[in-house]
């Protein structure tokens, strides 16, 4: 994903980017809180002039998600929402967690393309923007025999974390490394004092879910809609 652009429709905003290598499909996020249809066209209106040829949405709020159905969009994708309490004293990753140095993102990147399918797939930019979407961001990774394994990044607004991403290298799953990398983000949400953390998944991913579960979380009863149409 490039740096997005913005889109704005009297008080309505709206962000967009290639979502996809081939650039042909638009990645729309950003929204006002109710956006309205008259908004959306607007916003459609423009990725069409830009020469994208359908477009995903970000995931989108139960109340972000009527005017999208009204201005033809469908459903693509529904994600759970888990969330979990942040003690005072989170328990230390059972494998050794570090910081990620900057020269390594394409190793990250490698990782995130083996454990995620194409369209999610991330590449340097959604990696930045993911550090981006709270005021404080951490990445973290845990090494394998063969280079980096896994990797977190984790963020926090007021005293809220966020587990933004996790991917973890397939020859390396079922030992741990997502466990550690979880534990080590929980310790440092409860060293900065946030009260609970959240995160998200589609629905179908029952690995992830399974691990969150097994991690404390709870279901949250918010969904939300990843949406799409074509331009
Ligand atoms: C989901 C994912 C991060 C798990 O990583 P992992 O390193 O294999 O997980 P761990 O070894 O730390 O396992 C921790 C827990 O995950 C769950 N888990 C692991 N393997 C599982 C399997 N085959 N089936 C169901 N649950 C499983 C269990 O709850 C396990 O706890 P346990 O060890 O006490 O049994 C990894 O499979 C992955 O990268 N998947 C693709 C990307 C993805 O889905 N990311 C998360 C999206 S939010």
């Amino acid at each position: 994903m490039a740096r997005l652009s913005t889109i704005a429709w009297g008080a309505e905003r709206f962000r967009f980017g290639p979502w996809q290598a081939d650039g042909k499909v638009a990645y729309l996020a950003g929204f006002s809180a109710h956006p309205t249809v008259a908004a959306i066209d607007a916003a459609l209106e423009r990725l069409r002039t830009e020469g994208y040829q359908s477009v995903v949405t970000s995931a989108m709020r139960p109340e972000e998600i009527p005017g999208f159905l009204a201005a033809g969009f469908t459903r693509r994708e529904r994600l759970v929402v888990l969330q979990r309490a942040i003690s005072r004293r989170e328990e230390p990753p059972q494998l050794s967690v570090r910081r990620c140095g900057i020269g390594e993102i394409d190793r990250v990147l490698r990782v995130d393309h083996a454990a995620f399918s194409a369209p999610w797939q991330l590449d340097g930019a959604g990696i930045r923007e993911a550090l981006r979407a709270t005021p404080r961001a951490r990445i973290r990774v845990n090494d394998g025999p063969s280079g980096i394994a896994g990797y977190a990044i984790c963020g926090k607004a007021g005293r809220t974390g966020y587990l933004q991403r996790l991917a973890v290298d397939p020859p390396s799953w079922g030992q741990g490394v997502a466990r550690a990398l979880i534990a080590d983000a929980l310790r440092w949400l409860s060293r900065n004092r946030a009260r609970g953390v959240l995160v998200n998944t589609q629905e179908s991913n029952q690995r992830a879910i399974e691990l969150y579960r097994n991690l404390g979380f709870q279901d949250d009863r918010t969904h939300l809609m990843v949406l799409e149409r074509e331009l």
